[in-house]
């Protein structure tokens, strides 16, 4: 069921059930993090790998302070700018936090979502929340309490509905190594942001295989047709007879119907790529096309997120 009762998910996750709820990123599919009986349904639910682990969501930097061992300087600096925000600090954890979430890494994923509704939901509850991206593992992340209901609504007793995400790619998660910043994943809060806080900072690309690379499966927000990157005007004449969809920054072609083109920004603006971006993969997605051909944006800001995801769809 979708509404937006919070005594509704209140109530339920104070019995250990799921709701999935809205952050600014993308929906999360959210259960006491402190429950392994929660913890494991979240797992079974969006069948996900036990050795893929989950962010807990808390509504301070207080409170978040509760959860890690450790809170170096240059997270705590991350925290004042970015929280609430698209920001995950990955740090040692504390011992409440049961190794079901962190898939038995000394590490915990904490954030802290800038939702309205979620941030109240967060501050009535005496337990974090762990929650991942509310889709079927592998799949596109949803934006919309209904891109939740259609692919897990016969398995999630509640929907809270937020609206539309305003941020529309995930969080960034940031990390330490030897004293060493690592970015995990690129997401809400660019690149740039980051190093003009706390200096440079090292990029780590995604893994295929490496659960110990935190994060990073290659191929993920997939859909169900093939993507291929690359230049979409040279690509064009390879894929004659084909059902072709396109996913480009700002310019359209007149080579394809306009359904088939999920043009992201024609105004070429970052941030609203990236809030188009998942719910226009979807749209293409149910067209049922052959082959998506999708141009990258350049390399910057918000485009980086973009990019990512664009690759990974393509892995
Ligand atoms: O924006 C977001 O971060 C969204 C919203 C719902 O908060 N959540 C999200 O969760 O994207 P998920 O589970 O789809 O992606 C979290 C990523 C995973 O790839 C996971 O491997 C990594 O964070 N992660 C979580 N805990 C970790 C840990 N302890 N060590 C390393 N990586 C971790
Ligand atoms: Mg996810």
């Amino acid at each position: 069921m979708i509404g937006t009762a919070l005594s509704a998910a209140i109530e339920l996750l104070r019995r250990d059930e799921v709701v999935a709820v809205p952050t600014e990123t993308v929906y999360g599919l959210a259960g006491n993090a402190l429950s392994p009986r929660a913890v494991a349904s979240i797992f079974e639910i969006k069948n996900r790998p036990r050795f893929d682990p989950l962010i807990v969501h808390t509504s301070s930097v207080e409170r978040l302070s509760q959860y890690a061992a450790a809170f170096p300087a240059a997270a705590r600096r991350l925290a004042e700018q970015f929280m609430p925000g698209p920001l995950t600090l990955l740090l040692d954890k504390a011992a409440i936090i049961p190794d079901l979430v962190t898939a038995g890494s000394p590490r915990v994923a904490l954030r802290i979502p800038n939702h309205p509704l979620t941030l109240s939901l967060l501050q009535q509850l005496d337990f974090p929340l762990a929650a991942p991206s509310a889709n079927p593992f592998g799949y596109i992340s949803p934006t919309t309490a209904q891109h939740v209901a259609d692919q897990l609504g016969d398995q999630i007793p509640y929907i809270l509905d937020g609206g539309p995400c305003r941020v529309g790619v995930e969080s960034t998660i940031v990390g330490f190594e030897d004293g060493q910043t690592v970015i995990y994943r690129k997401g809400g809060v660019p690149v740039e942001e980051i190093t003009a806080l706390i200096g440079p900072v090292q990029v780590r690309e995604h893994s295929t295989s490496n659960p110990n690379a935190p994060g990073m499966l290659k191929s993920h927000y997939a859909p169900g047709a093939k993507v291929v990157i690359g230049n979409v005007e040279e690509l064009l004449p390879g894929y004659e007879g084909q059902r072709v969809g396109v996913i480009r920054f700002r310019k359209t072609t007149a080579k394809l119907p306009a359904e088939h083109q999920l043009i992201l920004s024609p105004q070429g603006d970052f941030a609203e790529a990236a809030r188009r971006l998942f719910a226009g993969m979807r749209q293409l997605d149910a067209l049922q096309l052959d082959i998506i051909l999708a141009e990258l944006l350049p390399e910057e800001g918000l485009g980086r997120a973009v990019n990512d995801r664009l690759r990974r769809a393509a892995a």
